[in-house]
């Protein structure tokens, strides 16, 4: 824990705070509203929540404010791991506020200022916590400048894996999700509240630091090249990335027009080589079935992380741990409509993110000549599975965070929504997924909303078949 200037020291107690908001309150949540007394129009100040209630994970997000942008300038230095940092949070008032909290786990804040003027703060372990003078009132547009220094670090999730800021041999390895972006930058860290974005890292000359979004410049000086990254669409904090290394970039666009930029390791080239050669054919063909690419760019960041194992939808440019197959390409790249583009309201729909995207690959691998969706619907690993198998037993609609990145929502997400194919018929099914990215394209959603519109779209009351599939635990039989 670190102190700001003038601050006496004061544990904080962020979780036991936030586990309180999350008990009380579900999402989406404002500020407090306590009637205070005081003529009408006089501001009430009050300080924003600690958390956005979200169970899974109830020390992220804040209430309060919300952010339009982040502007995030680093220097890292791969020799000595050390990151020095300054991110400026451009946001917006939504109560008034006398206190606010920023959620981060990165290194020592040196200098904290809001509007241009240094503030006082105080630095948790997991939360910042600001008391902004004058107070801010709702609706005001307010800076905050955070410079900090030091090692950021590697997070370990409920499930064990690792993720945050990630060393690797040549650079760093970024990934966020669900909680790891607070190791390298502060702010509202939950997917509801989602901010453009410009990645700004300086790093060695001769390594390549590659981001979200479009490289709008790229300069060498005194043996440091700086790298600047331009997010022009709204993206969910866990999605941002700067991942670091000895990458061979290739760039090209797809035979629609979009621009593809893509860094392998150079170690991985070879062995990448067929999963990259389909990102354009894979982007084009997703277009067709899911209605237009949604972002500005689109390409691949392929590392060599052996200790992460997985691969992250990082918007505009998924990030693999290690050579990527054909299959895992068009999952991460599916997320760009499903997870990316329209994003969770809460982590427990997570299957609305990992069903999408299972599903987009079983329909690639169709498309591309290999297994039919049905077959793999049918397979061993799928509804051949026994019912009394426990991946029947999780419940999909609220895995809990250890089992949200268990096969359920990926497999069972996928045959949900295969089996609602069948149940409304081709024309509406893919009516409906195309309608779903149109209607909450660059938003947040959950689960009774896609019912909804299932239901819509349909004309078919679907209660029964999203109870069997969805809310209820145990392998459906008819639906
Ligand atoms: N969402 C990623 C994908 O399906 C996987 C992922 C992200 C993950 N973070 C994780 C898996 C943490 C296990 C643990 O592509
Ligand atoms: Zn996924």
């Amino acid at each position: 824990m670190q102190i700001g200037h003038d601050v006496r020291f004061q544990p904080l107690r962020t979780s036991v705070a936030a586990a309180a908001v999350a008990a009380t309150l579900t999402l989406p949540l404002a500020g407090p509203t306590t009637a205070a007394p005081g003529s009408p129009g006089e501001p009430r100040y009050s300080a924003g929540a600690a958390s956005v209630g979200d169970l899974y994970f109830p020390d992220q997000g804040n209430g309060g404010f919300d952010v339009q942008h982040y502007d995030i300038k680093f220097t890292y230095d791969p020799a000595t791991k050390r990151l020095n940092a300054t991110t400026t949070i451009s946001a917006v008032a939504t109560q008034d506020l006398d206190q606010f909290n920023l959620d981060f786990r990165g290194p020592a804040i040196t200098k904290l200022a809001v509007n241009g003027k240094p503030m006082d703060y105080q630095q948790g372990d997991e939360e910042v916590v600001v008391t902004p003078r004058p107070k801010l009132k709702t609706g005001q547009t307010f800076t905050t400048v955070v410079a900090y220094a030091g090692v950021p670090p590697v997070i370990t999730d409920p499930d064990g894996s690792i993720e945050g800021w990630v060393p690797t041999d040549d650079g760093a390895f970024v990934a966020g999700e669900p909680q790891g972006s607070a190791a390298w930058f502060p702010g509202n860290n939950h997917p509801t509240d989602k901010a453009t974005f410009t990645l700004t890292a300086t790093v060695p000359e001769g390594k390549t630091a590659v981001g979200n979004g479009q490289l709008i410049s790229q300069q060498t000086a005194d043996g440091w090249t700086t790298f600047t990254w331009d997010s022009t669409e709204p993206m969910a904090t866990y999605l941002a990335t700067v991942t670091i290394g000895d990458f061979a970039v290739t760039r090209s666009t797809t035979p629609s027009g979009i621009p593809v930029y893509v860094a392998v390791d150079l170690r991985l080239v070879d062995r990448s080589a067929a999963a990259v050669a389909r990102i354009p054919d894979i982007v084009d063909y997703f277009s067709s079935v899911f209605g237009p690419y949604p972002f500005a760019s689109t390409g691949a960041i392929i590392d060599r992380a052996p200790n992460v194992g997985y691969a992250l939808e990082t918007q505009t440019k998924p990030i693999f741990s290690n050579a990527p197959s054909i299959g895992t390409m068009a999952h991460e790249l599916a997320h760009q409509w499903y997870g990316d583009s329209v994003s969770l309201e809460r982590w427990s729909d997570i299957w609305l993110n990992e069903g999408f995207a299972t599903y987009a690959s079983w329909l690639y691998t169709e498309h591309t000549g290999g297994a039919t969706a049905q077959q793999t619907f049918n397979s061993n690993s799928n509804y051949g599975r026994a019912a009394s198998s426990s991946f029947w037993q999780i419940s999909m609609i609220d895995p809990g965070p250890v089992d949200m990145f268990s096969n359920v929502p990926y497999n069972r997400g996928a045959m949900t929504l295969h089996a609602l194919r069948g149940k409304i018929g081709d024309d509406a099914f893919f009516k409906l997924i195309k309608e779903w990215a149109t209607m909450h394209r660059y938003g947040n959603a959950n689960t009774a909303d896609f019912v909804q519109l299932a239901e819509k779209v349909s004309g078919m009351d679907l209660t029964h078949f999203f109870d069997v599939w969805v809310y209820q635990a145990g392998k459906p039989t008819s639906w």
